[in-house]
């Protein structure tokens, strides 16, 4: 049993502590623990949502059903109580502290007055949504060591639920469900191969009695496909590949006969070309059609991949498959031959529009690349395409081919190019969406540079970071000037987008980059959330700011809303850590916060209380000498920006919520440095050995490197005048 019961609503209280623990009744089951609070408010036929209630989600306005509210993805409700003319007045109603630390990245999904959320680590929790009270809890007990394979935190973006189900998919690549009333799991199948690095952070969608899973892991090498269940047993139904197999043996399907002509070299001796699709997925019952996005190839550099030729299909492209049989419909392929990360895996939002006087039925994406692409839905047919952010790799896409016009040498063919969008994207996970009522899409936008190289000394190994990119040129400069500089051509905006007339209505200027999702309410606002721990509502029309409030932790998820004995409440995840955060190496003015992640619900005249974290910024500890050559130091660098950037950060900075490594007084102590590094001393807490792949020499100039970060930091803490 995990369950920490006082420690898992901090808010709210609605029970005594006695009276939780009276109705505490704690079982495992199938390598995962349940804590159930039977009898603690749920009613009978929980999470009885079906094809019918699905179809009807705009009559039940009241719930919010499924992952983006409807199939359509639009994230948009039609709840209006809490309006541009009362936002001022909400309050917290309640909030529940998750079991982990690290990002949180939830919608919550809300039915009949309970909700269910997840937290890092793949863990869901069934909540009373009036009051935050814990109904069940349920860990899969993902193994902390697969943290390894997750190129972007731990995260979880939430759960689908269907005829009495609630389904999670584990960071290893488990799809689970779960009883809706008790937690306990009903059947759990292996989604990938153990041994291969896939992980899993989307939600599962759920429509006809099929549960729809993606995957992840193409920075790792990896094979993407998207595998539909029958939601009743878990029995595989249909799986459709993204990227194709062995050219020498027959291809699974006729599609990927047609892609396999776009690739050469041995993709699939690297694990697989990537191409997995890691998150968005939307359903269309009229044409009875699944959309999902896919990722980018693996490795990054196309050149290393497939001989630098070729689309690549289906690498960073929208699919259509049929959703009963998972046949290809059509692709629209947003960045051919992807060699910069470009991922397609945004928010595939489905709409009607009338555009140039004709109805449309349109998908639109605010791809990775920085073009937002309004798409005919029934055919795959580019309507347009236009850059929503600067794009310096192409200057726009050909109507008439729907193909990206390169410029420059984009594809670092001459040597490092300094690029943008970069990995992050001009838009990543955080959802956007879209207010039939206004016509615009409210997309959290990006401009962050990145600077892409071939890596020569490359070379494809099983489980590990295989992007073929020298990642020594992805540090900042070594300056502090420059550093300041490059952080400071980042910028952060809400954008409302036009997708008919093909460009922005309005925006909203953020500190910086990695913001949160979007939600637009028939109460004509949109709620967003930024890194710097606030959450804000606008006015649709035009974006005046309308309320804010501190959350004291990020706020990067998906907000929604939902309505119990006629209240409306407002729901957002908080906490520490999202890829960003993890890398960016300034995430925060102080040196971050491991405070487990939490659920905030908002309703007007809310007067609940969050704790205040302790923000005060702590001093670099005195470091060793730094007495290593430059050249080790060097050395040491890139060793670390191969291995250790993605989850301790650029230059040794840390976002907190993993140790930041300067702080350490491990980079002093050459034993239990290796302890960690080598022999895997904390590997159940998420810190793997590197034995496989380091050498103690390796592990010696990476501590010497930290050690020569550690002593800039501290003299420039010494010196303040001199910053
Ligand atoms: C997949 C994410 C991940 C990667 C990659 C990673 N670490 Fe860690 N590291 C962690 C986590 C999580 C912890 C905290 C473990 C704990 O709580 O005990 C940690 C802790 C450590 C610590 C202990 C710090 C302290 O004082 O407690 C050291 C040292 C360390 N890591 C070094 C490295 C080095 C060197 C590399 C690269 C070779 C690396 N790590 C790569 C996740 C990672």
């Amino acid at each position: 049993m995990t369950g920490a019961h006082g420690k898992e609503n901090d808010v709210g209280k609605p029970m005594s502590r006695a009276g939780k623990l009276l109705c505490a009744v704690a079982a495992v089951a199938l390598a995962g623990t349940v804590v159930t609070l039977s009898g603690c408010g749920q009613g009978k036929g929980a999470a009885q949502v079906d094809q019918a209630r699905l179809l009807a989600a705009d009559k039940e306005p009241g719930n919010w059903m499924s992952h983006g509210r409807t199939w359509s993805e639009q994230r948009f409700s039609p709840l209006d109580k809490v309006n541009a003319s009362n936002v001022g007045n909400l309050g917290l109603a309640w909030s529940f502290q998750l079991s982990t630390n690290r990002g949180v990245e939830v919608t919550p999904v809300v039915v009949d007055g309970t909700m269910y959320v997840t937290s890092s680590w793949s863990v869901v929790y069934a909540l009373n949504a009036k009051t935050g009270a814990l109904l069940w809890k349920y860990d899969p007990q993902v193994p902390r060591e697969t943290g390894k394979f997750a190129c972007c935190d731990v995260v979880n973006r939430g759960v689908a639920v269907w005829k009495g189900k609630v389904y999670v998919a584990a960071l290893d690549g488990r799809l689970i469900a779960l009883d809706a009333k008790s937690g306990q799991p009903a059947w759990s199948v292996n989604t990938t191969d153990p041994k291969l690095p896939y992980t899993i952070t989307g939600a599962p969608r759920v429509f006809k009695d099929k549960v729809v899973i993606g995957n992840g892991g193409s920075e790792y090498g990896v094979r993407g496909y998207v595998t539909a269940y029958d939601a009743a047993d878990g029995k595989q139904l249909w799986r459709f590949y993204t990227t194709p197999g062995d050219p020498s043996k027959p291809q699974e399907s006729k599609a990927l006969e047609m892609a396999v002509k776009t690739w050469q070299g041995d993709w699939f001796k690297q694990g697989g070309g990537g191409g997995s699709p890691w998150d968005s997925m939307s359903y269309d019952p009229d044409l009875n059609m699944l959309y999902f996005g896919t990722g980018n190839g693996a490795p990054w550099d196309q050149t290393s991949r497939s001989k630098g030729q070729g689309d690549n299909l289906f690498l960073s492209s929208i699919v259509a498959v049929d959703a009963d049989t998972g046949e290809y419909r059509w692709h629209y392929q947003t960045t051919p031959g992807d060699t910069w990360d470009f991922d397609s895996t945004q928010t595939v939002t489905l709409a009607d529009l009338t555009i140039d006087g004709q109805p449309r039925k349109v998908l639109m994406q605010a791809a990775k690349n920085g073009f937002f692409y309004v798409i005919d839905r029934t055919n795959g047919k580019l309507l347009s395409a236009h850059n929503y952010v600067t794009t310096s790799w192409a200057s726009s896409v050909d109507p008439a081919t729907g193909r990206p016009i390169e410029q420059g040498d984009p594809r670092y063919k001459k040597g490092p190019a300094i690029v943008m969008p970069s990995s992050f994207g001009g838009h990543n996970w955080h959802p956007q969406s879209f207010s039939p009522k206004t016509g615009l899409v409210y997309l959290p936008a990006q401009d962050v540079p990145g600077v892409y190289g071939t890596d020569d000394k490359y070379a494809y190994k099983n489980g590990e970071w295989n992007t073929a990119n020298d990642t020594r040129l992805n540090s900042l400069p070594d300056d502090k000037k420059a550093r300041a500089a490059m952080k400071n051509s980042m910028r952060g905006m809400l954008v409302a987008w036009d997708p008919v007339a093909g460009k922005e209505a309005w925006r909203a200027e953020h500190k910086g980059p990695w913001n949160g999702g979007t939600m637009a309410t028939a109460g004509g606002l949109v709620f967003q959330g930024t890194l710097d721990g606030k959450f804000n509502a606008y006015d649709a029309s035009n974006g005046k700011p309308l309320w804010t409030t501190d959350a004291y932790a990020a706020v990067l998820a998906g907000p929604m809303t939902y309505e119990v004995d006629g209240e409306q409440y407002v729901a957002v995840g908080a906490g520490f850590g999202s890829v960003f955060y993890l890398v960016a190496g300034f995430a925060l003015d102080h040196p971050g916060n491991p405070e487990n992640g939490r659920i905030l619900v908002y309703k007007l005249g809310g007067t609940a209380t969050l704790p205040k974290p302790d923000m005060t910024k702590i001093a670099v500890p005195k470091p060793p000498a730094d007495a290593a050559s430059a050249q080790i130091v060097a050395t040491g660098h890139a060793t670390y920006n191969k291995y250790c950037l993605v989850c301790h950060g650029y230059n040794a900075i840390g976002g907190g919520v993993i140790p930041d490594l300067r702080y350490s007084s491990l980079i002093g102590d050459d034993t239990g440095f290796k302890g960690v590094v080598l022999r895997g001393d904390r590997k159940s807490n998420g810190m793997v050995s590197f034995a496989s792949t380091l050498s103690a020499t390796d592990a010696d100039a990476i501590r010497a490197y930290l050690i020569h970060e550690a002593n800039g930091a501290y003299a420039a803490e010494q010196a303040p005048a001199a910053k």
